[in-house]
């Protein structure tokens, strides 16, 4: 791979920075109508409207007018799964919720059992398959989560095939793991969460840490799975040991989870469909990004999460797709957009900050993705079109013609 490219004639749209847009910023993207963008080694070495230097022999492109955008960052997935619960899908068309199946012991316990099972091999061919799809979609850059295993083979397992995904120099995306030990109790410890969370803190933690096989932490606060206090007790030794920390907060029921996500500065607080106006302003005040998963409330059939004012009071949003094996078998990034922009009111605008920039700072990586810049990795998206609110308006389809990774043509979809 040459990781060499130029791009020319392009209408170059993007936010700008090392760090989440918040606020009335997200609003704010650099556009340079006949722009080019040269990419060496990988790294973008030249942005604006002149000509670039070109070295002999460098792959060409010419964008003939058309949207070039910084690759997608989808900042909050579960792509690393065994099995799929297509049947927990059909009984909640009928009328059962998601928190009741998990009681009866479906849910993610059901997928655990698959995960469990599952070779090496077959999560990674199965991952490579989501991978493909999302590239093709825009995403240069995915955030991966274990919390299929609740125990430490299966744990380390999950997290071991996204760092073999992550070892492919022809990789057409990057994975940052995160550590989700604390997706739910598993059997082995019904009616002692405490001791699982000191299993996770003592025993799993420090291991991960070493090998280097996680970079955040996460945990499913939420009414009938971790509590407030377990959360803040996991959260807070893995901020000691180094990760970042990010949590499922106010999914089903508000729970004082965007709270906790600002008393302990995490990167983000994901979900918070039910955040309260106390949690909004936490998040808000302790630049806590807060990601925001439509498709997850378009497939629960939950109120959306209140993105507009979230914005509105402050706040640094994201949008992520959590693509997962139950309440979201979904990583579609057009309907993402549609969503966010029609039943969240995010303008376009804020919807391309949320799935780039401010994506990139959920994990933790805006130094380095994330916008169009010199000195950023060459990840870049063009669509089919000269106008940006094609990503909406082709509700559910999609816009992108092209996904470039690290400088190299991933994609071209014609
Ligand atoms: O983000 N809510 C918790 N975790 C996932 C769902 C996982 C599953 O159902 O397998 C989510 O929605
Ligand atoms: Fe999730």
């Amino acid at each position: 791979m040459q990781n060499d490219l130029i791009i020319c004639n392009a209408r170059i749209v993007t936010p700008t920075g090392s760090t989440a847009r918040r606020g009335k910023e997200m609003n704010k993207l650099l556009t340079i109508p006949n722009g080019s963008v040269a990419i060496k080694g990988g790294i973008i070495t030249y942005v604006g409207s002149g000509k670039p230097d070109v070295t002999p022999g460098c792959p060409a492109v010419d964008a003939q007018g058309k949207v070039l955008l910084p690759g997608f960052v989808d900042s909050h997935t579960h792509l690393v799964f065994g099995g799929f619960r297509p049947d927990e899908f059909i009984w909640r068309m009928q009328g059962d919720s998601y928190m009741s199946i998990m009681q009866r012991g479906g849910g993610i316990v059901n997928t655990m059992k698959a995960t469990r099972k599952a070779t090496r091999e077959e999560l990674e061919t199965k991952a490579e398959r989501f991978i493909s799809t999302m590239s093709r979609m825009g995403v240069t850059t995915v955030e991966g989560k274990s919390g299929y295993g609740l125990n430490r083979d299966t744990e380390m397992k999950q997290l071991e095939v996204m760092r073999n995904l992550n070892a492919n120099p022809n990789r057409k995306v990057d994975i940052i793991p995160t550590f989700l030990g604390a997706h739910a109790l598993p059997p082995e410890y019904a009616g002692r969460p405490e001791e699982y969370i000191d299993f996770l803190i003592r025993d799993m933690l420090p291991e991960i840490k070493e090998r280097g096989l996680a970079k955040h932490c996460d945990v499913f606060c939420e009414e009938g799975v971790f509590t407030v206090e377990q959360s803040r007790r996991l959260l807070a030794a893995a901020a000691r040991m180094g990760f970042g920390i990010k949590l499922h907060a106010d999914e089903m029921v508000p729970f004082g989870g965007a709270e906790l996500a600002g008393e302990l500065h995490a990167l983000s607080a994901d979900h918070l469909l039910h955040a309260s106006d106390e949690g909004i302003r936490a998040m808000a005040m302790n630049n806590v990004v807060a990601t925001l998963l439509p498709l997850t409330a378009f497939t629960l059939r939950e109120p959306y999460a209140r993105g507009r004012e979230m914005i509105d009071a402050g706040c640094a949003v994201a949008l992520a797709t959590d693509l997962n094996p139950g309440s979201c078998c979904s990583g579609s990034i057009p309907l993402t957009f549609a969503l966010a922009c029609i039943y969240m009111r995010l303008t376009v605008e804020e919807a391309i900050t949320a799935l780039t920039l401010n994506g990139a700072a959920a994990v933790g990586c805006a130094d380095r993705i994330g916008s169009i810049e010199e000195g950023k990795q060459g990840d870049l998206v063009m669509l089919h079109a000269d106008t940006y609110n094609v990503l909406p308006y082709y509700t559910g389809m999609n816009a992108v013609e092209m996904t470039v990774k690290n400088g190299n043509i991933i994609n071209m979809n014609l």
